[in-house]
């Protein structure tokens, strides 16, 4: 089984909006048994680094609480993707530089492809799945869609994640305030004045 984080990320655009649009029929976060995805990460692990020790850890996951077998030092992007297959959240840099894989832990947008699995143990995080569950996050993700923000896609989730964490601290940001907030999210489309337009656009709404 291949440890491939880069999935078919076009069907990933529908996650984007999830919990505002419709369910996609025949969603793999719903059809996919969570033991196909535990095998996968858990053969990422064991063939990783061979011989590697294992330890149960305990996360809590848009408000569910998820225990998950890997070395400490896991990216909790892995964990979101390969064990949970919520694939919303993207693999871009993987150091830490793009914003891509920008996900909430208690309340903070962070990097979760250079979080590890040992230091998200028992915090709040949360993903693009779940946003829609909070009031900003749903304004946010209603203004991406009234102002067609997006272009090819892949740097969107992570760019709503730092737009709804810029919201909960900063109900009406100015100008500066978001290019500050979103200078850590690179969008090689260049949508940056679509995101900064849609960021006024839900802190008005
Ligand atoms: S993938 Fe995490 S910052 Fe780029
Ligand atoms: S929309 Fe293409 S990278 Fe941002």
């Amino acid at each position: 089984m291949a440890c491939e984080l880069l999935s078919n990320w076009k069907k990933d655009l529908s996650i984007l909006f999830y919990g505002i649009n419709e369910p996609v029929q025949g969603d793999p976060l719903r059809d996919r048994p969570v033991s196909e995805a535990n095998a996968s990460i858990l053969a990422c692990a064991k063939y990783a680094v061979p011989g590697t020790r294992l330890t149960m850890y305990n996360l809590k996951i848009n408000g569910r609480q998820m225990s998950i077998d890997v070395p400490g030092d896991t990216p909790l992007l892995w964990a979101i993707r390969d064990f949970f297959n919520l694939t919303g959240t993207k693999y871009g840099c993987g150091i830490g530089e793009c914003g891509a894989c920008t996900v909430h832990v208690d309340g903070r947008p962070l990097r979760s492809c250079i979080l590890t699995v040992a230091a998200a143990e028992n915090r709040q995080v949360r993903t693009i799945e779940a946003l829609a569950d909070d009031s900003v996050g749903a304004r946010v993700q209603k203004a991406w869609l009234d102002l067609q923000v997006i272009q090819c896609g892949y740097c969107q989730s992570g760019q709503i994640m730092a737009a709804a964490s810029l919201l909960m601290q900063t109900p009406r940001p100015s100008d500066d305030q978001i290019d500050f907030a979103m200078s850590g999210n690179i969008c090689r489309c260049g949508t940056y004045p679509r995101i900064r337009a849609a960021i006024h656009q839900a802190a008005r709404s």
